[in-house]
């Protein structure tokens, strides 16, 4: 189809699956999970995996800290946040608020506030996460605009390639990881056309992640592109 999912110069880390939060711990007991596991083990973690190499990067790419959007249960940055890295985290349904689908009976493991993809306007300091956007919305890809207008020059996403389960077009273009647009390309009236829409967005790591079967998500480590004349200097890492 013409989707690229990992870029030339984009280094992918030795996979290393190592590491004990409750949650690997659960994947690993559970090699044959059922629809049923999974489930109930999404809605009490979350959608993604962690291990201590995906932990271990987003510390060294967050000097200035972490702000998450979609945070769910805040369960990835609550593991962030036992590494020391400073964690502002947000959802606009955090649980167990009866209007996400996902957590609505979940306890919450950090202090998710209330919040939607506007919060990174006052965010570009720090390090954007993004742990599997919610698939065929746009606030994913405006978060990225967002983000990219108040300065912000680093971002990591867990998810999974265009045409996946996360994000949409926009989101997966912004990050450059269309080399065309499949609506026109094929005529896909349903889908939208992302022609225009210019990659902000550079991958330049990726950290394989261990996932339930059917899933295909990984970590990856974005930083901006500088267009010419952008009067947005980056922090210099
Ligand atoms: C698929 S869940 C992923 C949650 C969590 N990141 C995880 O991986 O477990 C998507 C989350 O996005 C949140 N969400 C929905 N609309 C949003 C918006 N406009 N801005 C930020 N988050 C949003 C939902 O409430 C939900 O918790």
């Amino acid at each position: 189809m013409g989707w690229r999912r990992r870029h030339a110069d984009s280094a992918a880390e030795p996979v290393d699956f190592s590491g004990d939060n409750p949650l690997l711990l659960e994947f690993r007991a559970r090699p044959e999970p059922t629809p049923a596991d999974v489930e109930a083990l999404t809605a009490q973690y979350a959608f993604a995996i962690p291990t201590d190499q995906a932990l271990a990067a987003i510390q060294r790419h967050s000097p200035n800290g972490i702000v998450e959007i979609g945070a769910g249960t805040g369960y990835w940055a609550s593991l962030v946040h036992t590494l020391g890295v400073p964690v502002t985290a947000y959802d606009p349904a955090p649980p167990m608020s009866p209007d996400n689908k996902w957590f609505h009976s979940s306890a919450a493991w950090f202090d998710v506030q209330r919040g939607d993809e506007n919060v990174v306007d006052r965010h570009g300091d720090r390090t954007l996460l993004i742990v599997w956007p919610t698939r065929d919305q746009t606030w994913p890809a405006d978060a990225l605009d967002r983000y990219f207008a108040a300065g912000g020059d680093a971002l990591i996403y867990v998810g999974e390639g265009p045409g996946g389960r996360t994000g949409d077009a926009r989101f997966h273009a912004l990050l450059g990881g269309c080399d065309h647009c499949v609506a026109c390309t094929y005529g896909a009236l349903d889908l939208a056309c992302v022609c225009g829409t210019r990659p902000i967005w550079q991958q330049r790591a990726l950290v394989a992640l261990p996932h339930w079967p059917g899933q295909h998500d990984d970590l990856y480590i974005y930083a901006r592109r500088e267009r010419p004349g952008d009067p947005l200097a980056p922090r210099g890492r």
